[in-house]
Protein backbone atom coordinates (compact mmCIF):
# COMPACT_ATOMS: atom_id res chain seq x y z
CA UNK A 1 0.00 0.00 0.00
CA UNK A 2 3.11 2.16 0.49
CA UNK A 3 3.85 1.86 -3.22
CA UNK A 4 0.16 3.22 -4.07
CA UNK A 5 0.63 5.92 -1.48
CA UNK A 6 3.89 7.11 -3.03
CA UNK A 7 2.45 6.84 -6.84
CA UNK A 8 -0.40 8.73 -5.24
CA UNK A 9 1.27 11.72 -3.88
CA UNK A 10 3.62 11.51 -6.34
CA UNK A 11 1.05 12.74 -9.03
CA UNK A 12 -0.64 15.42 -6.21
CA UNK A 13 3.34 16.78 -5.88
CA UNK A 14 3.62 17.01 -9.70
CA UNK A 15 0.34 18.57 -10.09
CA UNK A 16 -0.62 15.58 -12.39
CA UNK A 17 -4.52 15.79 -11.29
CA UNK A 18 -6.15 15.26 -15.03
CA UNK A 19 -9.00 13.83 -13.71
CA UNK A 20 -10.01 17.34 -11.35
CA UNK A 21 -13.09 18.74 -12.83
CA UNK A 22 -12.37 21.61 -11.36
CA UNK A 23 -15.98 21.86 -9.32
CA UNK A 24 -18.41 19.67 -8.18
CA UNK A 25 -20.16 16.90 -10.50
CA UNK A 26 -23.38 18.04 -11.77
CA UNK A 27 -25.26 14.90 -11.16
CA UNK A 28 -23.96 14.15 -7.50
CA UNK A 29 -24.40 17.89 -6.60
CA UNK A 30 -28.18 17.13 -8.34
CA UNK A 31 -28.81 14.70 -6.21
CA UNK A 32 -28.08 16.02 -2.91
CA UNK A 33 -29.81 18.40 -4.24
CA UNK A 34 -33.31 16.42 -4.06
CA UNK A 35 -32.10 14.06 -0.98
CA UNK A 36 -33.56 15.15 2.52
CA UNK A 37 -31.65 13.83 5.16
CA UNK A 38 -29.33 16.67 5.59
CA UNK A 39 -27.40 14.90 8.69
CA UNK A 40 -26.38 11.88 6.24
CA UNK A 41 -23.01 10.49 7.67
CA UNK A 42 -20.96 10.96 4.56
CA UNK A 43 -17.60 9.62 2.95
CA UNK A 44 -15.86 10.68 -0.01
CA UNK A 45 -13.35 8.27 -0.11
CA UNK A 46 -10.26 9.29 -2.70
CA UNK A 47 -11.36 12.76 -2.74
CA UNK A 48 -9.07 14.39 -4.21
CA UNK A 49 -9.65 18.53 -3.58
CA UNK A 50 -13.32 17.16 -2.41
CA UNK A 51 -15.35 19.51 -4.96
CA UNK A 52 -18.51 17.57 -4.07
CA UNK A 53 -17.53 18.74 -0.17
CA UNK A 54 -17.86 22.25 -0.85
CA UNK A 55 -21.22 21.73 -2.60
CA UNK A 56 -22.47 19.30 0.26
CA UNK A 57 -21.84 22.41 2.15
CA UNK A 58 -23.90 24.54 0.72
CA UNK A 59 -26.82 22.37 0.43
CA UNK A 60 -27.00 22.01 4.34
CA UNK A 61 -25.04 18.89 4.77
CA UNK A 62 -23.28 18.87 8.23
CA UNK A 63 -21.68 15.33 8.45
CA UNK A 64 -18.87 14.84 6.05
CA UNK A 65 -15.47 12.97 6.01
CA UNK A 66 -13.02 13.14 2.92
CA UNK A 67 -10.49 10.50 2.72
CA UNK A 68 -7.44 10.32 1.21
CA UNK A 69 -4.13 8.45 0.81
CA UNK A 70 -1.86 11.23 -0.54
CA UNK A 71 -0.34 13.29 1.79
CA UNK A 72 -0.33 16.78 -0.45
CA UNK A 73 -3.75 15.89 -1.13
CA UNK A 74 -4.67 16.09 2.49
CA UNK A 75 -2.71 18.80 3.38
CA UNK A 76 -4.64 21.10 0.64
CA UNK A 77 -7.84 19.76 2.13
CA UNK A 78 -6.50 20.89 5.80
CA UNK A 79 -6.02 24.46 4.40
CA UNK A 80 -9.00 24.61 2.26
CA UNK A 81 -11.84 23.13 4.85
CA UNK A 82 -10.08 24.53 8.55
CA UNK A 83 -12.98 26.66 9.20
CA UNK A 84 -15.65 23.96 8.22
CA UNK A 85 -16.74 22.05 11.35
CA UNK A 86 -19.08 19.81 8.87
CA UNK A 87 -15.77 18.76 7.60
CA UNK A 88 -13.55 15.64 8.98
CA UNK A 89 -9.93 14.64 7.22
CA UNK A 90 -8.60 11.94 7.38
CA UNK A 91 -5.29 10.61 5.66
CA UNK A 92 -5.48 6.95 4.89
CA UNK A 93 -6.35 4.01 2.90
CA UNK A 94 -9.81 3.21 1.56
CA UNK A 95 -9.15 -0.09 2.45
CA UNK A 96 -7.64 -0.26 5.68
CA UNK A 97 -10.64 2.33 7.03
CA UNK A 98 -13.25 1.56 9.93
CA UNK A 99 -16.24 3.71 10.50
CA UNK A 100 -19.69 3.39 9.49
CA UNK A 101 -21.50 6.17 6.93
CA UNK A 102 -25.26 6.56 5.57
CA UNK A 103 -23.52 7.11 2.25
CA UNK A 104 -20.69 6.93 0.63
CA UNK A 105 -20.08 8.80 -3.00
CA UNK A 106 -18.46 7.42 -5.76
CA UNK A 107 -16.55 10.02 -8.17
CA UNK A 108 -13.35 8.83 -9.54
CA UNK A 109 -12.02 6.86 -6.99
CA UNK A 110 -13.47 3.58 -7.85
CA UNK A 111 -11.94 3.98 -11.44
CA UNK A 112 -8.36 4.70 -9.79
CA UNK A 113 -7.90 1.30 -7.66
CA UNK A 114 -6.45 -1.82 -9.62
CA UNK A 115 -9.24 -3.57 -11.40
CA UNK A 116 -8.30 -6.78 -9.19
CA UNK A 117 -8.79 -4.88 -5.64
CA UNK A 118 -12.60 -4.14 -7.21
CA UNK A 119 -13.89 -6.97 -5.12
CA UNK A 120 -12.33 -5.08 -2.34
CA UNK A 121 -13.69 -2.03 -2.81
CA UNK A 122 -17.22 -3.71 -2.97
CA UNK A 123 -16.97 -5.43 0.14
CA UNK A 124 -15.42 -3.01 2.16
CA UNK A 125 -18.20 -0.17 1.41
CA UNK A 126 -20.05 -2.65 2.70
CA UNK A 127 -18.37 -3.04 5.63
CA UNK A 128 -18.17 0.76 5.97
CA UNK A 129 -22.06 1.53 5.47
CA UNK A 130 -24.89 1.30 7.94
CA UNK A 131 -27.87 -0.62 7.45
CA UNK A 132 -29.43 0.37 3.70
CA UNK A 133 -26.56 2.50 3.79
CA UNK A 134 -25.98 3.60 0.07
CA UNK A 135 -22.97 4.17 -2.58
CA UNK A 136 -24.00 6.95 -4.98
CA UNK A 137 -21.99 8.68 -7.60
CA UNK A 138 -20.62 8.04 -11.08
CA UNK A 139 -18.71 5.29 -12.65
CA UNK A 140 -17.17 5.39 -16.24
CA UNK A 141 -18.74 3.11 -18.77
CA UNK A 142 -16.12 3.14 -20.98
CA UNK A 143 -12.64 1.28 -21.91
CA UNK A 144 -9.08 3.95 -21.43
CA UNK A 145 -6.72 3.42 -24.25
CA UNK A 146 -3.89 4.20 -22.41
CA UNK A 147 -3.29 1.87 -18.91
CA UNK A 148 -4.70 2.99 -16.22
CA UNK A 149 -5.37 4.41 -14.03
CA UNK A 150 -8.31 5.65 -15.04
CA UNK A 151 -9.77 1.90 -15.29
CA UNK A 152 -12.83 1.86 -17.26
CA UNK A 153 -15.45 -0.94 -17.01
CA UNK A 154 -19.37 -1.62 -17.86
CA UNK A 155 -22.94 -2.18 -16.70
CA UNK A 156 -22.90 -5.66 -16.84
CA UNK A 157 -19.08 -5.89 -15.48
CA UNK A 158 -20.53 -3.89 -12.76
CA UNK A 159 -23.35 -5.52 -12.13
CA UNK A 160 -21.75 -8.97 -11.33
CA UNK A 161 -19.15 -6.94 -8.55
CA UNK A 162 -22.07 -5.28 -6.63
CA UNK A 163 -25.49 -7.71 -7.26
CA UNK A 164 -24.88 -10.04 -4.37
CA UNK A 165 -23.86 -7.06 -1.74
CA UNK A 166 -26.20 -4.27 -2.83
CA UNK A 167 -29.65 -4.00 -4.13
CA UNK A 168 -28.58 -1.66 -7.89
CA UNK A 169 -31.20 1.07 -7.96
CA UNK A 170 -29.89 2.86 -10.31
CA UNK A 171 -27.49 2.11 -12.65
CA UNK A 172 -27.86 4.16 -15.93
CA UNK A 173 -26.36 5.86 -18.26
CA UNK A 174 -26.12 9.55 -16.61
CA UNK A 175 -27.65 12.63 -18.26
CA UNK A 176 -26.11 15.34 -16.71
CA UNK A 177 -22.39 14.37 -16.70
CA UNK A 178 -20.08 16.96 -17.84
CA UNK A 179 -19.69 16.99 -21.72
CA UNK A 180 -16.50 15.37 -21.97
CA UNK A 181 -17.31 12.63 -20.34
CA UNK A 182 -21.07 12.66 -21.69
CA UNK A 183 -22.32 9.10 -23.01
CA UNK A 184 -19.29 7.25 -20.55
CA UNK A 185 -20.51 7.27 -17.14
CA UNK A 186 -23.09 5.59 -14.88
CA UNK A 187 -24.96 7.05 -12.40
CA UNK A 188 -25.01 4.90 -9.63
CA UNK A 189 -27.53 3.97 -6.59
CA UNK A 190 -26.90 1.09 -4.55
CA UNK A 191 -28.26 0.49 -1.43
CA UNK A 192 -26.57 -2.08 0.95
CA UNK A 193 -28.24 -5.62 1.14
C1 LIG B 1 -8.52 9.94 -9.77
S1 LIG B 1 -8.28 10.75 -8.25
C2 LIG B 1 -9.92 11.40 -7.93
C3 LIG B 1 -9.97 12.55 -6.96
C4 LIG B 1 -11.34 13.17 -6.80
N1 LIG B 1 -12.34 12.21 -6.41
C5 LIG B 1 -11.77 13.87 -8.06
O1 LIG B 1 -12.66 13.34 -8.76
O2 LIG B 1 -11.22 14.93 -8.37
C6 LIG B 1 -8.18 9.41 -7.10
C7 LIG B 1 -7.87 9.85 -5.70
O3 LIG B 1 -7.90 8.71 -4.85
C8 LIG B 1 -6.82 8.77 -3.94
N2 LIG B 1 -6.55 7.37 -3.56
C9 LIG B 1 -6.01 6.40 -4.33
N3 LIG B 1 -5.99 5.22 -3.67
C10 LIG B 1 -6.54 5.47 -2.46
C11 LIG B 1 -6.83 4.65 -1.33
N4 LIG B 1 -6.52 3.34 -1.32
N5 LIG B 1 -7.43 5.20 -0.26
C12 LIG B 1 -7.75 6.53 -0.26
N6 LIG B 1 -7.50 7.35 -1.29
C13 LIG B 1 -6.91 6.83 -2.38
C14 LIG B 1 -5.70 9.47 -4.70
O4 LIG B 1 -4.76 10.08 -3.88
C15 LIG B 1 -6.50 10.49 -5.52
O5 LIG B 1 -6.63 11.71 -4.84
Amino acid sequence: MLQQEDFWDNKWSNNQTGWDIGYASPAIVDYFEKYDQKDAKILIPGCGNAHEALALLALGYRNITLLDIATTAVEHLKNKFQNSENISIIKGDFFQHQEQYDIIIEQTFFCAIPTNWRENYVTQAYNLLRENGKIVGLLFNTEFEKQGPPFGGNTSEYMELFQNKFDVNIMETCYNSIAPRSGKELFVNLTKK
